[in-house]
């Protein structure tokens, strides 16, 4: 037992055993403490059990957490790789009791653990207390039969633990191990205490209180216990070393380092490998994290460390980007405990190597500046402000990498003159600004965007943090406070909330403070990069400075996310099936439903629709993790990333990629990958399924499709099947039959209309269903045939003239029909024997007459006329018989 994985493992069985609930680490981006940048102690995730703000079903538990000290208040950037013991990311074992256990028994178990489980030798240990805490002096003779030389009260706030100006605390004892005479220094307490030979291995607090401000500290609910033991100190006692740095799992990364830089690690190179060693552990577990380098907050502390890693590789004689080329053998030692490291590894190399690789092309020719600028620089010097902002201005290298640059021959850099260069950039932004025309109202976004950085967004991977109100805007001013009714917009530091972008409504929600609550309806972007919820105060009065609890509204954004990534989908199905001059033209993505633009030359037929919304549901089906990284666009682009025309990418954007291509050239690849910020499903099975519902025309060449997913589209779905089912039961078939019976019904109509026109026309010629046609009328010796006729078709008359003379050998056949208008349709028929008498023409024109029409035509046996005056009908038969005789 002594690889830093058992230990671990030994830890957490050993207090398992105990009855301690095994807790996984909480991410390195707290949640539930707006003032923390990074976790930096096992006790951050139980913060709010401690005070009995939160209840969790067990009352004892254990850790192995992940905690970085860089930026912030605890940082230890500076040291690293110098000294033995500092690092950015390490890892703390700590066991806790809310109000179960109090001193005696965390005494007991962590004296337990060290000395029988451990093997530790006793007469190496040593402890301290607080110095008005007798309980513990006494309980550590009693429990560990330590003499009194052995328990050194100390009274300083080294022993009394607080993780910050506000929050639990309490006194603490901690455990000394004694390296040997042989390494300089004193035991705690001592002037030398300083020096490397007693080492502190773990922290027992004993927490008793709550900081509640500056002044006020009050009684917690019951006495608690938090511990934090060093796993990488513990680990180097175990193994018989001094040093972190030369435990198994750094001894793994160093070695990889050395072999892939072909330098040893000694002398003035050790540092480096060490630089490498640690830098590798916390960015690539700040990355799995969700934390991405940029230039604001975290992300900045991130680019620093990566950056601070990246000289030194240079300074190794590294031509091209390694260290993402260690990062399998620290996803080897450390993936099995951390199971995020594994799953974002490729996420992880990826930003590596995009970052060594962008850094590199500014690397050399800032080192060329700052060697030029200090040439003539001693020991005790410093560097003018100047060359260090240009060397941050221009290349990139954050501040203090340049002090680390320098630190080996001791030169400083004037701060100041840092800072004022700083500043006069900021003015100068300011006054540019200024002139853009923005307006007026706009103008505090921008005051506050200098005053307080942009906005840290977390909800790329939590929908709910705390975070700090850092101004309350009404009506484009900066406001003292709000209260209940109130319509405000709020700004914090770090928010869960989305701001609306990339056709992604913003995100909707509570925040809760203190005495206070505010329902958030929607949230924007502003001023690059400021993050405003657009709220109204619900009770209690909201003013700067208090923390929030901000709760994103988390049903509407699940469905937010299943829209965005359909539209993703949907995008690129329509450049399959459409062709690849498909191009977004617009897209909203809201919580009820997508809408997406495109720009295509004519309607997608029904049967296109059918397909691109098959080959949509055949990725949902697939499950595929949704994967986002950070590239060079230009990268991105090469990569077949599809990017929006027109629309401005930064230098490093996302890209995220979902499902796999099944057919084409792209088979076996990411079937979409789009350069997006929106939030998205973690795999494609969570948007359950895709229903495209309209597609129509919204300008020359743009057509605009509709869909709905998940449960809106099962909804839509299965009204559709309701209807059927409805349906199916008005014609009493089974549903599947709907079709062919409403087929046969329409035969079956179209009979019946045929039926009713013949019995009509029947019926119109004085015909019926008993009897038959009536006698004609002679006159002039011919057989006629006059009859006006309502309800018949205009278009039927021929038909009809011809069946009325059909059984007479010689006839004159005059039919009008009038119609609803009362205009009138004539037709006039006569026999082949009798045309040479009485033209049909002629005839029809005789009615066309009466009935005040003009004209008429055909051939002489059948001709056709029409006139306005249907009243007149009679009149013109009349007219005909008249003209016969
Ligand atoms: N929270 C204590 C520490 O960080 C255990 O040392």
């Amino acid at each position: 037992m002594s690889g830093v994985n058992d230990i671990r493992s030994t830890f957490l069985d050993y207090f398992k055993t105990n009855g301690h609930e095994v807790v996984s680490s909480s991410p390195l981006v707290p949640r539930n403490d707006p003032t923390l940048m990074f976790t930096n102690a096992g006790m951050v995730q139980f913060k709010n059990v401690f005070t009995g703000l939160e209840q969790r079903p067990y009352t004892t538990a254990a850790t192995a957490q992940k905690c970085v000290r860089a930026g912030g208040k605890h940082n230890d950037l500076d040291n690293v790789g110098y000294t033995a013991r500092h690092h950015t990311f390490f890892e703390m074992l700590g066991n806790f009791s809310f109000g179960d256990y109090f001193k005696e028994r965390a005494i007991e178990l962590a004296w337990n653990l060290i000395t029988k489980e451990f093997g530790i030798d006793r007469n190496r240990l040593l402890v301290t207390v607080y110095h008005t805490d007798d309980e513990a002096h006494g309980l550590w003779k009693k429990i560990a039969g330590l003499s009194d030389d052995k328990i050194i009260r100390i009274p300083t706030s080294d022993n009394f633990w607080a993780m910050g100006d506000t929050g639990p605390c309490g006194p603490c004892s901690e455990i000394f191990y004694d390296h040997g005479d042989h390494i300089w220094g004193g035991p705690p307490g001592s002037p030398e205490e300083d020096g490397d030979r007693f080492i502190e291995i773990w922290n027992l607090v004993f927490m008793q209180y709550e900081q509640v401000t500056k002044e006020e500290r009050i009684d917690l609910p019951r006495p608690s216990i938090d511990t934090g033991m060093g796993l990488e100190r513990v680990a180097a006692l175990l193994q018989g070393k001094h040093d972190n740095y030369d435990i198994d799992l750094f001894r793994a990364l160093i070695d990889a380092s050395v072999d892939l830089t072909g330098v040893k690690a000694e002398g003035e190179r050790r540092a480096s490998h060490r630089v490498i060693a640690d830098h590798l552990r916390s960015s690539a577990f700040l990355i799995a994290d969700g934390v991405l380098p940029s230039n604001e907050g975290r992300g900045y502390v991130l680019r620093r460390i990566m950056r601070r890693a990246m000289r030194h590789a240079q300074l190794l004689g590294a031509k091209d980007p390694v260290i993402y080329k260690l990062l399998p053998v620290l996803v080897q030692q450390m993936g099995r405990a951390y199971p995020e490291l594994v799953r974002a590894e490729s996420l992880i190399s990826e930003t590596l190597k995009l970052e060594e690789t962008r850094f590199r092309k500014t690397l050399e020719r800032g080192l060329t500046l700052l060697s030029d600028a200090t040439a003539t620089l001693d020991k005790g010097d410093s560097l003018d402000g100047e060359t260090a902002f240009k060397l941050y201005d221009t290349y990139g290298f954050p501040l203090d990498l340049t002090q680390d640059a320098l630190r080996g021959r001791g030169i400083g850099v004037d701060l100041t003159g840092f800072n004022d260069a700083m500043q006069r950039q900021k003015a100068e932004a300011r006054a540019n600004w200024a002139g853009s025309g923005d307006k007026a109202q706009e103008t505090v976004w921008f005051e506050l965007k200098e005053k307080f950085g942009a906005t840290e967004f977390l909800g790329y991977s939590s929908e709910t943090a705390e975070g700090q109100v850092l101004a309350v805007v009404k009506d484009g001013k900066v406001i003292e406070q709000a209260s209940a009714g109130e319509e405000v917009q709020i700004v914090v530091n770090q928010t869960p909330f989305y701001g609306e972008s990339g056709g992604q409504m913003g995100d909707t929600g509570e925040i809760v403070g203190e005495g206070f609550s505010l329902a958030v309806n929607d949230t924007q972007k502003k001023g690059e990069g400021v993050f405003v919820h657009v709220a109204t105060v619900q009770n209690g009065v909201v003013k700067a400075g208090g923390a929030v609890q901000l709760n994103v509204d988390h049903a509407r954004r699940s469905r937010l996310r299943s829209n965005h990534s359909a539209t993703h989908l949907l995008h690129e199905a329509l450049r399959e099936v459409l062709g690849t001059h498909v191009a977004q033209k617009g897209s909203l993505v809201a919580p009820e439903r997508l809408r997406f633009d495109i720009s295509h030359p004519k309607p997608i037929s029904a049967e296109e629709l059918k397909v691109v919304e098959e080959m949509a549901n055949e990725i949902i089906i697939q499950n595929a993790p949704v994967t986002t990284r950070l590239m060079a666009v230009d990268d991105a682009i090469a990569e077949g990333a599809m990017a929006l025309f027109g629309e401005k990418y930064g230098d490093e954007v996302r890209v995220v990629s979902m499902g796999t291509a099944l057919r084409g050239e792209k088979a076996g690849k990411s079937y979409s990958t789009e350069l997006c910020g929106g939030t998205h499903v973690s795999a494609t099975g969570d948007i359950g399924l895709v229903r495209l519902v309209g597609e129509s025309a919204v300008g020359a060449g743009v057509r605009r499709i509709e869909a709905l997913t998940g449960e809106a589209a099962r909804a839509y779905l299965a009204e559709q099947d309701e209807r059927v089912k409805t349906l199916a039961s008005t014609l009493k078939v089974q549903p599947t039959d709907v079709v062919a019976r409403v087929e046969a019904l329409f035969d079956e109509r179209r009979k019946l209309e045929k039926e009713l026109a013949d019995a009509k026309r029947k019926l119109a010629m004085g015909g019926g269903t008993t009897g038959g046609a009536e006698a004609p009328k002679q006159v002039n010796g011919v057989n006629f045939i006059g009859r006006v006729l309502a309800g018949i078709d205009a278009k039927d008359l021929k038909g009809m003239a011809d069946e009325a003379k059909a059984d007479l050998a010689t006839a004159v056949v005059v039919l009008i029909a009038v119609a609803d208008d009362g205009k009138a349709s004539a037709v006039v028929s006569v026999t082949p024997d009798l045309v040479d008498r009485f033209s049909a023409v002629d005839l029809v024109r005789v009615a066309s007459a009466a009935l005040g029409g003009k004209g008429g035509g055909g051939r002489p046996d059948m001709a056709q006329a029409g006139g306005p005056d249907g009243a007149e009908a009679e009149a013109a038969i009349a007219a005909v018989e008249a003209a016969l005789a």
